[in-house]
């Protein structure tokens, strides 16, 4: 339990992931840019979200869709420029909303003006930023590393003879942290945004940058599915010498010292792997990232109370006292949460979760009004791991353009503009304008919880108590900050629940995800409707 006078803002506050091309477009070329989320911040504070995270804007050749860098302190035109940037942080601060950016310190592009250095011959003095390495003995790539993306990790330089690695696209060349100067640079990147206002960063795939010294090959996976594409040699490999190496905590902590340079900013990074080297990234004090991204909820996960809850307490008894939690239910990278968990019930009973937990939740754009998977057509495809692996593997399903009304391309870009991916076809109904004036809509449920988050410190920074009751398909939980505490009672299930709450005589609905009850409730006899979710005062 921590009271809440003593939470930083990224303890307190929600986070709201927006991806950029596909937020709000007022250039009319049908990809979104940064007048279009000032033009959305009001929308944004009366959701009541307290922190905005930017995918990148960087200029970028957009192989990955800007996770190319081929600037890492400038805007790309498509976006605007750093006068948009200085008034999106100036505006949101107005609006007591913080600016977290992304930062890709794994690899450039390689239109990156280090990359072309370092192309250009085997001695020049940017050679080592990168990772060029001979073919191997009886030739062909240096290891056996595979591509997220399909493919080798290696790409062959014909002028010089030499491979380069990219674990991504072979326009994402993968720069050496071992190198000081490499570190010395990307030091400066992160000070250039920090004197820019920025509060923190978003740091992707922050476990690659330190691979093994020898670049050892990595052993197959046993447990690699049969029906992999022939491409994906990533997935037939175990992830042993390519990312997590002990030797990444050392520059972690350097990356830290950095952002400590300047007043309370924030570090998190993009992490995955077992809960024991995860957790790890915290530091062993405290002092590396704030927040590990925590995607435990989200990767692999069943619509179900007993997998879910048990993620939920293996988390909570692996945190060190110093290392406060994070959860992350939907990002670029994956499929649509109402999609994954079965629909718009479930995905009302998942922001009840996301924004009941204790840590800080972070709300990927278009959750808020149930955005769904768009199926894209194969030649509409536009996503490299899509384009590589096959269809099913796209991540444009999420990507699409946000639902503003009911108009013409939603409100995203203008009328007869072609907007970059296609629009969901239930926009007109699923659009934030229509579910405003319906107060029993998702949206209405977000604002409602969003509420009820700010205004009650138990829900922010109160203590996490999982409660045991009959039924395997509910997970109960309470939240307590002093004398102040609440029950979460979550219905996994598509039927109803009566359940006994152990302990507990009577209590006060203060939310249902139904929205249409406020009401004492007896509570050894606690009525839940089908897929409902409720936050009771106790
Ligand atoms: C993780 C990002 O979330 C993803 O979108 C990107 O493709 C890769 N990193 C490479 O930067």
């Amino acid at each position: 339990m921590i009271a809440n006078d003593t939470l930083h803002w990224w303890q307190r506050g929600v986070v709201y992931q927006i991806y950029p091309r596909s937020f709000k477009d007022t250039t009319g070329n049908g990809v979104g840019d940064l007048q279009g989320v000032i033009d959305k911040l009001d929308y944004l504070q009366s959701l009541g979200i307290d922190a905005l995270w930017l995918s990148p804007f960087y200029p970028s050749p957009m192989a990955d869709f800007g996770y190319d860098v081929a600037d890492y302190c400038d805007v790309d035109p498509l976006f605007g420029d750093l006068a948009t940037f200085d008034r999106l942080v100036a505006e949101a601060h107005k609006r007591r909303l913080k600016i977290i950016i992304d930062w890709v310190p794994n690899h450039t592009s390689d239109q990156h003006p280090w990359f072309i250095e370092s192309r250009r011959s085997r001695d020049n003095p940017k050679r080592d930023w990168y990772f060029w390495r001979d073919p191997a003995a009886g030739g062909g790539p240096p290891n056996n590393w595979g591509s997220f993306f399909g493919g080798p990790a290696w790409t062959y330089d014909a002028s010089t003879g030499q491979y380069y690695l990219h674990q991504f696209c072979k326009e994402q060349p993968e720069l050496n942290w071992r190198n000081p100067e490499v570190k010395a640079a990307m030091f400066d990147t992160l000070r250039f945004w920090m004197k820019r206002g920025v509060d923190g960063f978003r740091m992707d795939v922050i476990g690659l940058i330190i691979k093994d010294k020898d670049l050892r090959d990595n052993p197959p996976n046993p447990n690699a599915p049969a029906n992999l594409p022939a491409n994906d040699l990533f997935s037939r490999l175990l992830q042993v010498y390519n990312m997590d190496q002990d030797d990444v905590h050392p520059v972690l902590r350097e990356i830290r010292g950095v952002l400590d340079e300047y007043d309370d900013r924030c570090g998190i990074g993009e992490l995955w792997g077992p809960l024991d080297r995860w957790v790890k990234y915290y530091g062993e004090h405290g002092e590396e990232l704030h927040l590990p991204f925590n995607f435990r909820l989200m990767d692999g996960m069943a619509w179900n109370a007993g997998q879910m809850r048990g993620v939920v307490d293996a988390l909570e008894a692996a945190l060190p006292d110093f290392a406060w939690p994070n959860y992350v239910l939907g990002n670029h990278d994956r499929t649509r949460l109402a999609t994954r968990f079965g629909g718009q019930a479930q995905a009302r009973v998942a922001s009840m979760l996301l924004l009941t937990l204790r840590g800080t939740p972070t709300i990927y754009y278009g959750e808020e009004i149930g955005m769904e998977d768009v199926p894209i057509p194969p030649e509409k495809i536009q996503d490299p791991q899509g384009l590589n692996l096959g269809p099913e593997r796209t991540r444009d399903v999420c990507r699409t353009p946000m639902q503003w009304d009911a108009g013409p391309n939603a409100g995203f870009s203008p009328a007869g503009v072609a907007t970059w991916l296609p629009l969901a076809d239930d926009y007109p109904a699923r659009n934030v304008a229509a579910l405003t004036d319906d107060p029993k809509s998702i949206l209405s449920l977000y604002r409602r919880l969003l509420g009820l988050r700010r205004t009650r410190p138990a829900l922010q920074g109160g203590s996490y108590r999982p409660v045991d009751v009959a039924y395997d398909d509910v997970y109960v939980y309470d939240r307590a900050v002093f004398a102040e505490r609440y029950l979460v009672a979550l219905n996994f299930a598509a039927e109803p629940r009566t359940l006994a709450i152990p302990g507990e005589t009577t209590g006060r609905v203060l939310l249902s995800t139904h929205l249409d009850r406020e009401e004492a409730v007896s509570l050894d006899a606690l009525a839940l409707r089908a897929n409902e979710g409720v936050i009771i005062e106790l």
